[in-house]
């Protein structure tokens, strides 16, 4: 089933979700549209893809099946409030933005039957990301369940092909995601930087060390996908033999406490999240 796609906000998550459904064509980009509040990234967007521009927010839901609100946490209430009316009760309305519970966007969109909340990774921009999603379904004559699965179909279809899609329940889990996997990011990020300044401290060109860090966090996590459903403790046992080169940094992370670290900056980015969420 095909469905015009809408995006109100035209930045670098939308950007990276049309660019990967256009590339894996999965959507024409005639069944595209998008506004959004100055129009330089609507030209470059109509330019480079052929997309529909909208003038207005509004535009976009007359026009669409599914809308994505693509603005930022802070935008969101000016962004939606003053088109709440427009929205129908059948449409798919999906919002990228950390930290609006569906309680709120519930608020905001009181006439839908369908929120989805879409937590995204910027690996998304390489079709390589990992998403989660939370949704609210609402007893309606059709049934909930009829419209629960139209929208995991929806999200199957969309969101499969440019990565890992995983449902969720709000709270806890869609918490632990957005730490993990969308922070998680900045982190591994965090052990690459370590990675490299270690090489080049040992006298390795600053390209090479990168190159040679993002080469083993790329084989390593590689060789992890390629070897499931073997867990990870197996194959870092194969790679470690006693008394071995391995096993002697490993004793030393383990001494060190790198594990409690490391929960410890998952834990206080979980609450930072939690007082987000709040205000
Ligand atoms: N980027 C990521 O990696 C990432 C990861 C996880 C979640 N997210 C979430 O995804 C959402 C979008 O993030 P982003 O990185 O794409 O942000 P972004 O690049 O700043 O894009 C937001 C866009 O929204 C537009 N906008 C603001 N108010 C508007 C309004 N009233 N009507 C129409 N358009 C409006 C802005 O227009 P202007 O051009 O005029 O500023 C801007 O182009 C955010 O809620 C964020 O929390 C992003």
């Amino acid at each position: 089933m095909r469905e015009n796609i809408g995006f109100i906000g035209a930045g670098n998550m939308a950007q990276a979700l049309i660019q990967g459904w256009l590339s894996k064509n999965l959507i024409k980009p005639e069944e595209i549209f998008v506004s959004n509040r100055t129009e330089g990234k609507l030209i470059k967007l109509t330019e480079q893809h052929g997309i529909v521009a909208c003038a207005t927010n509004e535009e976009v839901v007359d026009k669409c099946d599914v809308v994505i609100l693509a603005v930022k946490p802070q935008d969101m209430e000016t962004a939606v409030e003053p088109i709440a009316s427009a929205f129908n009760d059948d449409q798919i309305v999906i919002s990228l933005a950390a930290g609006i519970s569906l309680k709120k966007l519930k608020k905001l969109l009181p006439k839908n039957q369908h929120l989805v909340r879409l937590m995204a990774n910027t690996p998304a921009k390489i079709m390589s990301g990992t998403f989660g999603y939370c949704t609210s379904s609402r007893p309606s004559p059709g049934g909930a369940q009829a419209l629960n699965i139209r929208v995991e179909r929806f999200m199957e279809r969309m969101f499969e092909p440019l990565g890992l899609l995983v449902k969720l329940d709000e709270g806890e889990q869609y918490e632990a995601f957005t730490v993990a996997t969308s922070a998680g990011v900045g982190f591994v990020f965090e052990l690459m930087i370590y990675w490299q300044e270690w090489l080049e401290e040992r006298g390795i060109d600053g390209d090479l060390a990168q190159n040679m860090t993002v080469s083993t966090f790329l084989g390593a996590a590689e060789l992890a996908r390629q070897s499931v459903p073997q867990s990870l403790a197996d194959l870092q046992s194969q790679v470690t033999s006693k008394k071995g080169v391995t096993s002697a940094g490993l004793l030393s992370m383990r001494e060190f406490e790198v594990e409690r670290g490391l929960r410890y900056s998952f834990e206080k980015a979980a609450l930072r999240d939690r007082e987000l969420a709040q205000d």
